[in-house]
């Protein structure tokens, strides 16, 4: 039976609650079942790099993969089809139905904390690379959910704002990586965006759900909202959200079938929205099993998606700057490398929020590097120096210095009472493995009905140090922490401070307090505190609501005194070494969702570290760990630069793979790097002004910003160098006539010859870019990027890299005629090219020239 079959067959049979009942969560990450009639529960997860599981926090390890730039920057579909593999294992391990991913809205500001989700500037390669990666894991039966639709570009007030964009820059920029993907490989499930687009809210927005969704693109897949982001009852339904998430249900329920008696919501809408959730039951196999057991989560780390993960991060690393050929490293006898920096001895495999996991393991750069080159052979001394402190916020409490008082083992004791003072029993209780005491998807249904209640963390706190150590502390509700019964910190009131992103921004900002201890004597540590106060609001069945959400908590920090001159001490061990390899970024508090980060420079003193250290040493390599661009005021200080991103759980090992030359680099930049923080094209307005952000540069987003206003960027879009050189010759098209056809499907093969000019095997991400060269009806970019192909080249030989152009190639949406258009008899160059700046070859070929205007497809040809 097939999905429409089903559903046909099952609608009938359901009451209207019971429809109204699918299209609401049941809890944090599931839906509803109705046992009556076979359906069971559909489980989600975060997604889009790894499968998290259940938990928010603390939950079962998962794999870690690289994040979505990075992947991108392999320009690898064939990898994205390996990291499938993994993360259809993920879900299988953890019983998830419907994971939620890929991230593909475009980046527009180099600031977006959540840039690194996400796959690249251009909609082209977003869409192409999110449709291989959504094909692969649908055909294993496990649903995929694109996010967000639309334009969720930047976190600063991301519940509120409201993006004004163009009709032709949504068509051409923001939705076009969603419509590729839906048109090639038919996503089961989309989110919605927070934000607003042009006025309406994304999860009641008719224009894109019901018009360019629905009509348009003919999708009949599940439209859910994003967590608490269904901001209506009644107008949502109408439009086609199918799905309010999470549960349990806010804006649904028993409120929609009330609006459906008063008239406000016919049963048909409801019906159209229940038959696409009974759908989605049937695609991911929960539509006949009435009695489903969720079994454990469990955590699979298999030594062969080891492997894809380290091949994977390796491809996605893009070598920026390799003056005199510094790498790969020349290792010989009695060498000493300093490996420096905040990022050197971290594990930073991620960026913050949603996407992140506890992986199954973690490496660090200094550990990766000293180990791979033990193993060489070569007696070489590796040594480390952080060079400076890095940290955001105070860090997690030390896993070594914390005792739960009831396990004994690392951790905290958790908790919960059904009151706000502590009082009588506690209702539930927990253990978890870290400081940060996220109240979310573990609580009891009991204390997710809206009404408040209190929670009590205790450890027992083992100083390895003695001296004046700092605490600190988040609450969203009003905290306390204790130390040996003595309050030490009070935060007394609930917040909402856009200023402070933890707890995705219902943390208050941090307090900090130093106190005098002694090393090795135990300090009993106790967070009492109350959940959040809701905010009153007033209920509506038409108009937008207040958001709500449920998470709760307390984040504890604490660093032991430091007294030492890390600044020194590195530039001291700079100096008397013959290589540097600094490792600095940012990381998962820097660089998150819920908040932009507030400029493109690396966090505190790293640009100073890094001049100091290049100063002194001259072979100085430096790694960059962020998921955007950043600012390298020290660029023409250092001889070698590597941009590394946020890498999963094998970034250390990918890293010293290139760094070594075990792996030639081959990533090629997906995203322009500014020079300075003004070029970019949202600079004129981001982040908006009283909640409105006017996408001013149109279609002109990402390298067409750079290339219509002639700017150099710092580096292009596309860039990326390699130990191989190439050169390309003969580029030639099957035809030079792009010919009309009924359906469209005119096409072109684009060929050119690539020679490695070097000594060394190595790949090549060639790209094929459109350029106009009779004038356009409309404005055009000078260049957009149309096709691409990754091919290996051995020392000497010359090989094909092809592409093929169609009509979609030279479309582009006129927002007057209100429809894709090609211009007949038009000219195009096609520039294959090794980044968005290069001259490249080019050769041309013209459009069809019809006599009069003709329907082609999903196009129209303008004589
Ligand atoms: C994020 C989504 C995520 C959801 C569930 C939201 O805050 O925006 O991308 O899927 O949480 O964790």
């Amino acid at each position: 039976m097939s999905a429409d079959e089903y559903a046909a067959s099952i609608l009938p049979q359901l009451t209207l609650e019971e429809k109204v009942k699918l299209l609401a969560g049941a809890d944090m990450w599931r839906t509803n079942a109705i046992p009556r009639v076979g359906i069971s529960q559909i489980k989600t997860s975060d997604g889009p790099v790894g499968v998290r599981g259940g938990q928010f926090t603390d939950g079962v390890t998962a794999a870690s993969l690289p994040s979505g730039v990075s992947l991108a920057s392999t320009w690898d579909p064939g990898m994205m089809d390996e990291i499938s593999k993994i993360l259809i294992t993920e879900c299988r391990s953890k019983s998830i139905d419907v994971l939620l991913g890929p991230t593909v809205c475009i980046p527009r500001t180099p600031l977006g904390g959540r840039n690194f989700e996400a796959y690249s500037e251009d909609p082209f390669l977003s869409g192409k690379l999110a449709a291989r990666y959504i094909k692969k894991i649908q055909e294993a039966g496990i649903a995929t959910c694109p996010k967000h639709y639309a334009a969720n570009d930047q976190e600063h007030r991301r519940f509120f704002v409201d993006a004004n964009i163009s009709e032709r820059a949504l068509r051409e920029i923001h939705t076009q990586p969603f419509e590729i993907a839906i048109r090639e490989s038919n996503p089961w499930s989309l989110m919605t965006a927070y934000n607003k687009v042009n006025g309406e809210y994304c999860s009641a927005n008719k224009h894109l759900l019901r018009d360019i969704l629905r009509e348009e693109w003919g999708w009949d897949g599940v439209a859910m909202s994003d967590w608490f982001g269904t901001n209506t009852v009644v107008p949502s339904v109408e439009v086609g959200l199918d799905l309010e998430m999470p549960g349990p249900v806010k804006r649904r329920g028993k409120h929609l079938i009330e609006a459906h008696k008063q008239g406000l919501i016919s049963e048909a809408r409801i019906d159209e929205c229940a038959t696409r959730m009974l759908k989605l039951l049937h695609r991911v196999g929960k539509s006949t099993i009435p009695d489903w057991k969720e079994p454990e989560e469990k955590a699979v780390d298999l030594p062969e998606h080891r492997e894809i993960m380290r091949r994977c991060a390796a491809e996605g690393i893009v070598l920026l700057k390799n003056d005199q050929d510094i790498l790969p490293l020349k290792l010989c006898q009695g060498m000493r490398i300093a490996v420096i920096g905040p990022n050197a001895g971290k594990a930073v495999q991620s960026g913050g929020g949603s996407s992140d996991l506890v992986p199954h393991y973690r490496t660090t750069p200094f550990n990766a590097i000293k180990q791979a080159v033990g193993e060489s052979g070569i007696e070489a001394e590796v040594s480390h120096a952080p060079g400076m402190l890095s940290h955001r916020y105070l860090p997690l409490m030390d896993p070594s210095v914390m005792r739960n008082p009831v396990t004994g083992e690392s951790g905290w004791a958790l908790s919960f009472w059904a009151n706000m003072d502590h009082e009588g029993d506690a209702i539930y209780e927990e253990s978890r493995k870290s400081s940060i005491l996220v109240c979310y998807d573990t609580l009891p249904d009991s204390l997710t009905t809206g009404e408040r209640y209190s929670y009590r963390g205790r450890t027992i706190l083992t100083p390895k140090t003695t001296g004046n150590h700092s605490f600190s502390l988040s609450s969203c509700g009003p905290g306390r922490l204790l130390l040996d019964g003595k309050v030490i910190l009070d935060i007394p009131r609930r917040w909402w401070s856009p200023k402070s992103p933890l707890f995705m921004s219902y943390g208050s900002p941090e307090e900090r307090v130093q106190i005098q201890l002694e090393a090795g004597k135990e300090y009993e540590l106790v967070l009492d505190s109350v959940s959040r106060e809701p905010e009153p609001y007033e209920f509506s069945f038409t108009d937008d609501l207040l958001r709500e959400e449920i998470q709760d908590g307390g984040r504890i920090g604490f660093f032991e005194e430091n007294t030492k001159d890390l600044m020194k001490e590195a530039v001291e061990l700079a100096e008397k070494s013959d290589l540097v390899i600094m490792v600095v970024g940012k990381d998962r508090e820097w660089e998150s969702e819920t908040s932009d980060m507030v400029s493109m420079n690396l966090p505190g003193e790293s640009d100073t570290l890094i001049s100091n250290v290049a100063l002194v040493n001259k072979n100085t390599v430096v790694v960059n760990q962020t998921g955007s661009p950043i600012a390298m005021p020290w660029l023409e200080q250092v001889q070698g630069v590597i941009q590394a991103w946020y890498q999963g759980q094998e970034h250390a090992n990918a890293l010293t793979d290139v760094l070594l030359g075990q792996v030639n680099p081959c990533g090629k930049l997906p995203i322009t790097f500014p020079r300075i923080y003004e070029q970019n094209p949202s600079s004129l307005d981001y982040p908006g002004y009283n909640d409105r952000v006017v996408y001013g540069e149109g279609i002109f987003a990402g390298y067409r910003w750079w290339d219509r206003l002639h700017i150099e960027p710092l580096f292009p879009f596309g860039f990326g160098r390699s130990y191989s050189t190439f050169e390309y010759s003969a580029v030639r098209v099957s035809s030079n006539q792009l010919r009309f056809s009924e359906n469209g499907s005119g096409i072109i093969e684009v060929q050119v010859d690539v020679t490695n000019t070097s000594s060394v095997a190595g790949k090549e991400i060639v790209q094929f870019y459109i350029s106009p060269k009779t004038a356009p009806r409309l404005s055009r970019p000078t260049r957009e990027l149309k096709g691409w192909d990754k091919v290996l080249v051995q020392p000497g030989e010359t090989v094909t890299a092809s592409t093929t152009l169609d009509w979609v190639s030279v479309a582009y949406w006129d927002d007057k005629r209100h429809e894709w258009v090609v211009d007949g008899g038009a000219t195009f160059e096609v520039i294959a090219a090794k980044h968005s700046r290069d001259l490249g070859v080019a050769v041309e070929f013209t459009v069809d020239s019809p006599a009069a205007d003709i329907k082609a497809g999903r196009f129209t040809v303008v004589a």
